[in-house]
């Protein structure tokens, strides 16, 4: 497997979570999503993870939640693990005051961050700087419009109305994720207002998003760099990155063991 660099890049990772389950090992990310697993593939990734990550996967009642879980965080150690040089049940995560993961001891240099939706689960490792993603379905949000104006900024909230209405879904969740991947970046998680701070006109889905405004810091707007990712159909997906001068890669699969 090629050396993955994260000096001056941030890699991304958008992966399909339960194709892992159809065999062991490696396998294709073309084949089909498995909905009922292999059970020796999820108890070897099971086995990978920490006893507090073991008890937050048995506490979820619906074993499809039960199993993204342990895919997706059995997958963030093995990508982690290998970039940092160690094996992935010997990482040691430590969180931030709202809950955001950080590697404690090997892979301390490292900044990652991780989001998954239904059977998608989104990674970003970067070296530095600070990361933050955000995937989510476009079934997920309900009412688009009640949404929007509880949780969106009045100039955020005027350019999707302006939209015809079969239009408004995609600017809402593509403004949603921008938004949503900064705070993570941050670690705030939705603790923090959100219409505190804007992104790009979520309606021109051609240009670079970036942070128009942030209440509070007055150099909040140039330390960031957002970018939307690109997602299997159904989803939306973006991330936030700390500072300037990175290139952001982003893989579809993830041949390494799990
Ligand atoms: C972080 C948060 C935005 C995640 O929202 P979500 O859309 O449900 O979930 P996502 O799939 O995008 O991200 C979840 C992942 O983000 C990471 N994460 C958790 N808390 C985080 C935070 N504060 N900042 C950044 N990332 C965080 C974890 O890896 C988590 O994965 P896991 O749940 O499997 O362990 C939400 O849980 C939140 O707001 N948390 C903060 C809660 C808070 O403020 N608590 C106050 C304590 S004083």
């Amino acid at each position: 497997m090629p050396e993955i660099a994260v000096d001056t890049r941030v890699n991304v990772w958008c992966l399909p979570l339960l194709w892992r389950l159809e065999g062991a090992g490696s396998a294709s990310p073309s084949g089909a999503v498995a909905r009922e697993g292999d059970d020796a593939a999820l108890a070897r990734m099971t086995a990978m993870l920490s006893p507090e990550e073991r008890a937050v996967a048995a506490g979820f009642d619906s074993p499809d939640r039960r199993r993204s879980y342990v895919v997706a965080h059995a997958l963030l150690r093995s990508i982690l693990g290998r970039i940092a040089g160690v094996a992935p049940n010997e990482l040691v995560f430590r969180y931030g005051q709202r809950g955001k993961p950080e590697l404690a001891g090997p892979g301390q240099n490292l900044q990652f961050n991780m989001s998954h939706s239904r059977d998608v689960m989104l990674v970003a490792v970067a070296h530095g700087r600070r990361v933050g993603v955000d995937i989510e379905h476009t079934d997920e949000p309900g009412d688009v419009r009640r949404i929007a104006a509880r949780f969106l900024s009045p100039r955020e909230r005027d350019a999707i109305e302006r939209l015809p209405a079969d239009r408004q879904r995609d600017a809402f969740l593509r403004c949603w994720t921008r938004k949503e991947a900064y705070m993570k970046a941050r670690g705030d998680g939705i603790s923090r207002p959100l219409d505190d701070f804007e992104v790009g006109d979520p309606a021109d889905a051609g240009r670079q998003p970036r942070l128009f405004k942030a209440s509070g810091d007055p150099n909040e707007v140039e330390r960031w760099e957002l970018a939307d990712v690109s997602a299997p159909r159904g989803f939306m997906a973006a991330i936030a990155v700390e500072g300037h001068g990175f290139e952001v890669v982003q893989h579809n699969e993830w041949t390494g063991d799990v």
